[in-house]
């Protein structure tokens, strides 16, 4: 009697793990340690040497990975080229600026070089968005656990639905997040990605020139800081200049994006929106203390690098990362 209840506890317990297992999706620390040794150290090299010559770069496969991950997990769809047949995700409206495409390409050849059909497209980008940025401490910020595979699929009608808009609200922001079983403390730590890098004008245009079809301008957004935008983005409609997200420190991973939202200067109604709740605000102020930053961003990424993955033998490996295998 006793003896069946010890095993029906251990049981138990065998299935929680296995569960557990399951729902961080297989994927491992070193998955290529066997098969392609020198792989992380390989896309390490050639995302350092790039982003030497060209510091905007992390910002680029920051991002990039992000919307990789946000539609259909993070499978390299974001990668796939359209054909005549169908129109891929990098199409979508939402990739306006998307780059860095030649550096994964770059590391793409040089593996295959190296150990032919092992290293999936999809692993390439988050190690690669993970390393661009942390060329700057010259040491991983954040842990990249890798075995995904490549999707077959990328659809610019997805990318629309699952990639979140800079106009949206707290409420819309929280549920897209949701839907990526992501939490608000995730929303409001990834946001602080906006630390570096760039935003087009008709992105955040409407909060300087006709917010509420009144020609007026958000309230919410610091009224200095309102006049140094307009001095930059000339009218409604220009779409061709971009502006710093992090003012004077676009180049620079560090937590001054919150103060910038602390502050009222926050580019887009999205990141201004982290104020409009009282949670996400309680949390805003936690990010303003770097190394809780850090910390925290690190955990996130993890659980953002981990949304949908194929692995096993889902999937394939790509043989190049703009083309589905034929
Ligand atoms: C919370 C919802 C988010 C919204 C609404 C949003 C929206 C945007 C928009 C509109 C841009 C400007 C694109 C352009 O004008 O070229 C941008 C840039 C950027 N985003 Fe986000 N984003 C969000 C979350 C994230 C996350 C989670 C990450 C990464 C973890 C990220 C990383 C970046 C980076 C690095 C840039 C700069 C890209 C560059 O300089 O080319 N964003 N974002
Ligand atoms: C990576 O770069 C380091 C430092 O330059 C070098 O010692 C190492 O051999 C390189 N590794 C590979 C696999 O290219
Ligand atoms: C496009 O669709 C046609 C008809 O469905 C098919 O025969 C062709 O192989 C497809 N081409 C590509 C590149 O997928
Ligand atoms: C982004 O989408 C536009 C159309 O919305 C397209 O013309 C452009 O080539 C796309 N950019 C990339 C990098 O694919
Ligand atoms: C830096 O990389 C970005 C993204 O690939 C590219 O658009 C830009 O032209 C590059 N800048 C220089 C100076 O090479
Ligand atoms: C947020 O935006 C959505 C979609 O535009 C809208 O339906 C909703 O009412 C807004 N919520 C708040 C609190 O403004
Ligand atoms: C949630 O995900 C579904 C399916 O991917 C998508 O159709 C929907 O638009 C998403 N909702 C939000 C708010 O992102
Ligand atoms: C401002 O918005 C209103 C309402 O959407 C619109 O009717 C008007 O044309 C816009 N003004 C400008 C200058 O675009
Ligand atoms: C910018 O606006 C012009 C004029 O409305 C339009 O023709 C062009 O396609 C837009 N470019 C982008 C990148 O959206």
């Amino acid at each position: 009697m006793k003896g069946t209840f010890i095993q029906l506890v251990f049981l138990l317990v065998l299935a929680v793990f296995l569960a557990v297992g399951v729902a961080a999706g297989d994927l491992r620390k070193g998955f290529y340690e066997d098969s392609c040794p020198q792989a992380e150290e390989i896309i390490q090299n050639i995302t350092w040497k790039r982003v030497a010559a060209n510091a905007t770069l992390p910002a680029k496969l920051l991002r990039m990975h992000f919307h990789d991950c946000f539609v259909r997990g993070c499978d390299a769809s974001v990668l796939i080229d359209s054909t005549a047949n169908n129109t891929a995700e990098k199409a979508a409206p939402p990739n306006l600026s998307l780059g860095g495409f030649e550096i994964i390409d770059e590391i793409k050849t040089q593996l295959e070089k190296t150990c032919a059909g092992v290293v999936s497209c999809a692993d390439i980008l988050a190690l690669s968005a993970r390393d661009s940025v942390s060329f700057q401490f010259k040491k991983p910020m954040w842990e990249v656990l890798t075995g995904r595979r490549d999707g077959k699929i990328s659809q610019a009608s997805e990318a629309l639905a699952n990639i979140p808009s800079p106009f949206s609200n707290f409420t819309v922001l929280r549920q897209s997040f949701a839907n990526k079983s992501l939490t608000v403390h995730d929303l409001v730590a990834l946001s602080g990605a906006h630390t570096i890098g760039v935003g087009h004008c008709n992105f955040f245009s409407n909060r300087l020139y006709n917010f509420t079809g009144k020609s007026d301008s958000d309230k919410s957004l610091d009224p200095d800081y309102a006049a140094v935008l307009k001095a930059k983005c000339k009218s409604l409609s220009d779409n061709t200049t971009t502006v710093e997200m992090d003012p004077g420190g676009s180049l620079n991973f560090d937590n001054r994006y919150f103060s910038a939202v602390k502050q009222h200067k926050g580019l887009f109604q999205s990141d201004a929106a982290l104020l409009t709740d009282k949670g996400a605000g309680k949390i805003v102020d936690e990010m303003l203390v770097a190394g809780k930053f850090f910390t925290e961003f690190a955990q996130s990424m993890k659980r953002m690098g981990a949304i949908g993955v194929l692995t096993g033998s889902a999937g394939e490996i790509r043989k190049k990362c703009n083309v589905v295998n034929s």
